[in-house]
């Protein structure tokens, strides 16, 4: 976290008063005794007058039941220790802290009866249009209030056929945008998996206030939940013309019982807002979670590597997981990670039903241990990684034989086994099991000082709802317990080991989302690793995503899952548009396809910073459904330096069919008045580069009339694909 320091911390008799981004401003009214009011949130041009004059849109920043603004869906409401459902929180002080990275203030409510206190926290970036709201919750009463519903923020908006963009998908084919009008009543997006929230509805949307979204311009909202556990976005048409958006935990079955004189701290929800459509949305997302802390290490660029999964499964022996090494280190790698199947004892982990809990090295695959692997990475200079899947057990395995209460379970009733039919999910709320999972990590790390990369899997939702550690009168806390535990331990994890960088990877994408964010350098996008689908799942997770936290592996073809058949040239160019790897048995491939995997790093190499770090245009989406033989169905992309001086620009052509009519495409976020020189990469093995190359053109030029691509029937084979990288020199 990018720490400044404080320049003041000043309490303010505030009444109205705004916080600024470089192109947002969000404006309060507080007045001590009164309801904390949201004036204003969006563009930075609306003057102080403009505000004031359409002071009849105020609305609480943050509705509770019982207050004055009950007609509105809550945000908020509790039961307080004495049964009293009533919440009339007022302004009692108002804080400003400035740092020199951002402004903070601080609402401190009271409620007019109960000893109840809610600190309500805006956080507004100096260098990214990002708000940052939560809540603190606190009381004095004699007795445990109960939490019904708490909300990190409410958000009063206006619009002309507002239209809302979500991410809705499922294991192996996740974060598919859904766009559709918000129609009067109320639109909820939720998810209810316990452990992980990202596969079936992401807890990040879109709002475009005018009309259906679009890429480059028009007036966007963008929220995303910082939150890993159950939540729900509700989009409420609110008695006026407005609409409200509500964020939080899902109270359901998570009624929060908070002890007196304990904090309960909601989960930050993100805010932002753009002129510049959709796109502007995701640059601001992606700034934020690079530089801003919400991404461990977020700046730094990643290793190219390979990850034994897919090519050889649960077969671990030390010669292939050596020849592996071997391999990625010829291709130019630089890391090599040891997925599943390394561990295990007494129940050796040959398949997915035994073995999670017992994390030693299965002598019987890897005799020699860690060490010979580390060994190993290091005399080929490659970096060695290893899996680990801590918040899980199986009922075969030497952890559930001596601490069975450590599974979540609802006693006396049977046991619901997920993963291969005896896994089960360790109890985070539990601090013996919050210690044994940071001792874990500890004692792999200490052990095997070289392992530099650890992917942190998480393969069950929660389905045995009950804790045999928190007290009866509290197994409603099971499900927010639970991640605060989770974050307790990582917390502790990075305290001590703040430079392995860890994967976070759920199934695939299950959790990628800005609560784990911070304590994990990436993400495995999905498990389905077929290019062609990897187009869509990798174009849906950039909405709100940097391409530097965005695990993209070159698969093998036929493709496992899918059976599809791509070239060697189509999985590089896709995995290439984030964080590249390699996922396939490198002894199965043909020459060609060795020859062009190490043509493809070696040119990575030269483009990630630019990939990796650079801001994210989108250019034709791969939604945009042409089906049959006049024209192309095509995805195209581009990655622009700060400075507007090198560009890597990424197009897929997704159908081919003979005398294809081609796309032309527009790029976007250059400098009109440069003129920037393209150069073909990952120049299809033995061929020549495209009549493009070489070729220079002004930065207006490629953003008004675009390039003609030839992805078409010349280019004689399925999924056609070019890499160009742009230079204004
Ligand atoms: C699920 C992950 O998403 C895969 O990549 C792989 O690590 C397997 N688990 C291993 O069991």
């Amino acid at each position: 976290m990018l720490l400044g320091l404080w320049l003041s911390a000043i309490p303010i008799q505030a009444e109205t008063f705004t916080l600024r981004t470089p192109g947002t401003q969000l404006v309060l009214e507080a007045t001590q005794g009164q309801d904390l009011q949201l004036l204003y949130y969006g563009d930075k041009s609306a003057t102080a007058s403009d505000i004031a004059n359409a002071n009849a849109h105020a609305f609480a920043a943050l509705p509770a039941f019982g207050s004055v603004d009950m007609i509105y869906l809550p945000a908020l409401q509790v039961q307080h220790a004495d049964g009293d459902l009533n919440l009339e929180l007022v302004v009692d002080k108002v804080e400003q802290l400035s740092t020199v990275n951002y402004q903070l203030s601080t609402i401190t409510l009271a409620d007019k009866l109960q000893p109840f206190t809610l600190r309500v926290y805006y956080k507004a970036w100096h260098s990214v249009d990002i708000i940052e709201t939560w809540t603190e919750i606190e009381h004095r009463e004699k007795k445990p209030v109960t939490l019904k519903r708490f909300d990190s923020g409410a958000l009063h908006f206006y619009g002309d056929n507002p239209h809302l963009l979500h991410l809705h998908g499922d294991w192996a084919a996740e974060a598919m945008p859904t766009v559709e009008p918000l129609t009067r009543g109320m639109k909820t997006i939720r998810n209810t998996d316990g452990a992980r929230n990202a596969h079936l509805d992401a807890p990040e949307v879109m709002i475009a206030l005018d009309g259906a979204p679009k890429e480059n311009y028009g007036s966007v909202i963008g929220a995303a939940l910082c939150w890993s556990g159950n939540y729900e976005i509700r989009l409420n048409a609110a008695n006026n013309d407005g609409y409200t958006l509500y964020a939080g935990i899902d109270p359901q079955s998570s009624e929060y019982v908070l002890a007196p004189r304990t904090v309960f701290v909601t989960p930050h929800l993100a805010l932002t807002y753009s002129n510049e459509g959709m796109g502007g949305v995701s640059r601001a997302f992606h700034r934020w979670a690079r530089t801003c802390g919400m991404m461990h290490n977020g700046n730094a660029v990643r290793d190219i590597l390979l990850n034994s999964w897919e090519g050889i499964y649960f077969d671990i022996t030390e010669e292939r997981i050596i020849a592996m090494m071997n391999d990625i280190a010829a291709f130019g790698g630089e890391l090599f990670v040891m997925d599943d199947g390394w561990f295990g004892n007494k129940y050796p982990r040959n398949n997915d039903s035994s073995s999670l809990g017992d994390w030693v090295v299965d002598t019987r695959k890897l005799p020699n241990g860690l060490k010979a692997l580390t060994d190993a990475a290091r005399e080929r200079h490659i970096k060695f990684g290893i899996w680990i899947e801590p918040e899980a057990v199986n009922t075969a395995s030497e952890l559930f034989e001596k601490h069975p209460d450590w599974a979540l379970q609802a006693r006396g009733r049977e046991l619901k086994l997920g993963r291969g039919g005896t896994q089960l999910v360790l109890d985070m709320s539990n601090p013996q099991v919050q210690d044994f999972v940071f001792n874990l990590v500890d004692t792999l790390l200490t052990n095997n000082p070289e392992i530099s990369y650890i992917k942190w899997d998480a393969n069950a939702s929660i389905q045995n709802y009950g804790s045999t550690y928190l007290p009866k009168d509290k197994q409603n806390n099971l499900y927010v317990d639970y991640h605060l535990g989770l974050v307790k331990t990582l917390e502790r994890i990075r305290a001590k080991y703040p430079n392995v960088v860890i994967q976070n990877c759920a199934s695939g994408g299950g959790r990628a989302n800005y609560g784990l964010m911070p304590y994990f350098d990436e993400f495995w996008v999905s498990d389905n690793n077929d290019a062609l689908q990897r187009v869509f799942i990798q174009w849906g997770t950039s909405y709100f995503f940097p391409s530097n936290a965005m695990a993209q592996h070159i698969g093998g073809s036929p493709y496992l899952m899918t059976g599809r058949v791509a070239p060697v040239k189509f999985r590089c160019d896709v995995a290439m548009s984030g964080r590249l790897g390699m996922e396939l048995q490198p002894a199965h491939m043909t020459d060609e396809e060795r020859a062009q995997c190490t043509t493809a790093i070696t040119d990575y190499k030269e483009l990630r910073p630019i990939i990796q770090l650079g801001n994210l245009y989108r250019l034709v989406s791969p939604y945009e459904t042409v089906v049959g033989p006049e024209k192309q169905q095509v995805a195209s992309l581009m990655y622009v330096t700060d400075d507007q001086a090198q560009a890597v620009l990424f197009a897929y052509g997704l159908t081919s069919f003979m005398k294809q009519q081609s796309r032309r495409i527009r790029l976007a976020g250059l400098d009109p008045d440069r003129t920037y020189t393209l150069t073909e990469k990952n120049i299809r093995h033995g061929e020549q580069p495209c009549a493009l190359h070489g070729k220079s053109f002004t930065g207006a030029y490629l953003m008004s009339v675009g390039l003609d691509i030839p992805l078409s029937t010349e280019y004689s084979h399925d999924y056609p694909s070019r890499i160009f990288l742009l230079t204004d020199k």
